[in-house]
């Protein structure tokens, strides 16, 4: 477990945190990709007993797919846009997931919300990660949403997700202060780099619990 001055965590030993087999993982993302690599580059570097199974995304011109490519995962493209319910979406989402056999699925950047199918298939076994420390700032431009708040700090939280949005139990958190000429550019710059921390750690400590 990274020490930082900014990581709040659970004091879990790295002997709590081993993972016994290797798991396969399912993620699903909408945009740029940056957790998604975090995750892919972990595993890589034997810090993560994962595999990523399958890249889901939804946008077909969000950069993740680049990223996926580079790193030889496959992908699967399920443009929301083709599917006239959530629910019909989220059932599309299961059976990717379920011919790759997915057991935990990680939502790195996932701008859906998603409905009672995917927790149905995959219960207590959703992964999301979140920039703000919850239960602050839920839903979209959570950044902006702290900065107009004036807070003075803020962060990113990896939590196991539930059917409401932003909600589900608290995995991970990391903490990061809002400087005085912060822009949501540059603060979300600053979050991102705790994120790719996080999302591994949070992932870790989620499957080292049930894997
Ligand atoms: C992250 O800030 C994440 O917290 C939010 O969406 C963003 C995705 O970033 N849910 P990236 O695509 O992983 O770079």
């Amino acid at each position: 477990m990274t020490n930082s001055p900014y990581l709040i965590s659970p004091s879990l030993t790295q002997e709590q945190l081993s993972i016994e087999k290797t798991v396969k993982l399912g993620v699903m993302a909408s945009g740029s990709g940056s957790n998604f690599e975090a995750i892919a580059l972990a595993i890589n570097e034997g810090k993560l007993n994962a595999k990523i199974e399958v890249l889901i995304y939804n946008n077909p011109d969000a950069k993740v797919k680049e990223r996926a490519d580079r790193l030889n995962i496959p992908t699967v493209l399920l443009n929301h846009r083709d599917y006239k319910t959530r629910k019909a979406l989220d059932q599309a989402i299961v059976e990717v997931f379920q011919v790759h056999g997915v057991e935990w699925v990680v939502m790195a950047g996932w701008m859906r919300i998603i409905t009672q199918e995917l927790l149905n298939a995959y219960p207590q076994k959703v992964i999301n990660i979140h920039p703000s420390i919850l239960p602050s700032f839920k839903g979209i431009n959570a950044v902006e949403q702290a900065l107009s708040a004036r807070v003075k700090v803020t962060g990113c939280t990896v939590h196991l997700v539930d059917l409401e949005v932003d909600s589900g139990e608290i995995l991970i958190q990391a903490v990061v202060p809002i400087l005085a000429d912060d822009t949501a550019d540059s603060l979300h710059d600053r979050i991102q780099i705790q994120e790719h921390r996080i999302i591994v750690e949070g992932i870790s400590i989620a499957l080292s619990r049930n894997s």
